[in-house]
């Protein structure tokens, strides 16, 4: 079948269920056209992702929100290249919820399938709109599941220089957050109130591991520790010092994956950096990084935060790239809940 790529680039579909999120959108060859994203909140009061509820609602979810989409997007089926969707890492039953649906939408409609991985995408998602960040460069790669040192020397040629060898920063903003009695996920939760307490009044460790990779179980367990002698003595002390506390704790969580990531640029000699993943949307870590740039005069990259958290505009882009570079996908591809770089 011949493609239908505008001058610009192929028109694709994205799909996106690698963990709580069901999401979709359109890549019209230059620019997102609908982006839409269905979340669940079922999740809240178990303070975590259940996969089991969490690939009943992918279910639920994903029809309804193809047809917003397609609408929003003003795309039909027989203007698209492709179809891509999310091949993991994941969730393994939220990944076979979105896989199943895009080789069924790519058979019926008679269209290329393209598998992506969910963490390059994340990286991706910085050529979605401009500034566009100039290769090679230097990506923090920080999310729920995941925390790498990514060299990029091109959209297909991605190296993790460092990994986190426990939690991911993600997790680490989530379960301290938990302890502190916040809701999940409590990243964002964290970011609000830490935005109005004093990150220097109380100190947790910033565990230091050989290398470009990072720890940050250290860190929880210091929280947990501190909150628990604290809260013996003064049974309200998390109500009455709550800003505080998630001040520092986001403090010890940026300072220890700048400090890493500085060492990285140093090492590899780039002078471009950038943020992706979930975490990228923290304001301290955004912060933290611009003004480490303006000492040491790097370029810095910070995605949109709509295109931070976990999107199917980030999938249809990466699909865009792949499908560029000829891949194209049978639907005998599996889903992979470790899927390798
Ligand atoms: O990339 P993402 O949406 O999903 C995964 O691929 O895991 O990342 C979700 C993670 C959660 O741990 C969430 O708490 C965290 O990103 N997060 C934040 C913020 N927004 C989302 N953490 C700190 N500050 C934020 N503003
Ligand atoms: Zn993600």
């Amino acid at each position: 079948m011949p493609d239908r790529s505008t001058e610009s680039g192929p028109v694709v579909l994205g799909l996106e269920s690698s963990c709580d999120d069901t999401a979709a959108a359109v890549w019209d060859g230059s620019k997102i056209r609908a982006n839409l994203i269905a979340g669940q909140a079922v999740h809240q009061q178990y303070g975590g992702v259940v996969p089991e509820l969490a690939s009943r609602d992918h279910e639920k979810h994903i029809v309804p929100l193809l047809e917003a989409t397609l609408a929003a997007s003003g795309i039909n089926p027989a203007m698209l290249d492709a179809v891509a969707f999310t091949r993991g890492p994941g969730l393994l039953g939220s990944l076979l919820v979105g896989a199943s649906f895009a080789k069924a939408l790519a058979w019926g409609w008679g269209l290329p399938l393209v598998g992506v991985h969910h963490m390059k995408a994340h990286v991706l998602a910085h050529f979605i709109e401009a500034p566009f960040p100039l290769f090679p460069f230097l990506c923090l790669t920080v999310s729920g599941g995941h925390t790498q040192i990514v060299r990029v020397d091109s959209p297909l040629v991605m190296t993790v220089l460092g990994r986190t060898l426990d939690d991911a920063a993600g997790e680490a903003f989530d379960k301290c957050g938990k302890l502190l009695g916040l809701d999940y996920p409590a990243g964002p939760l964290v970011d609000r109130l830490a935005s109005q307490g004093d990150p220097d009044r109380f100190a947790f460790a910033r565990p230091d591991m050989p290398g470009l990779d990072y720890s940050f179980s250290g860190l929880k367990t210091s929280v947990l520790y501190f909150l628990r002698d604290q809260t013996r003595l003064h049974p309200d002390f998390v109500s009455a010092n709550l800003a505080d506390l998630c001040a520092g704790i986001q403090a010890s969580i940026v300072s220890i994956l700048l400090h890493k990531f500085a060492i990285a640029a140093e090492q590899s000699g780039l002078e471009h950096l950038a943020l992706a993943g979930g975490v990228s949307a923290n304001r301290g870590l955004r912060q933290g990084l611009q003004a480490l740039a303006a000492q040491r005069g790097w370029s810095v990259y910070l995605p949109d935060p709509a295109y931070c958290t976990d999107n199917a505009a980030m999938i249809a882009r990466a699909g865009a790239f792949l499908f560029q570079a000829g891949q194209r996908d049978t639907h005998e591809l599996s889903v992979e809940a470790r899927l390798a770089w």
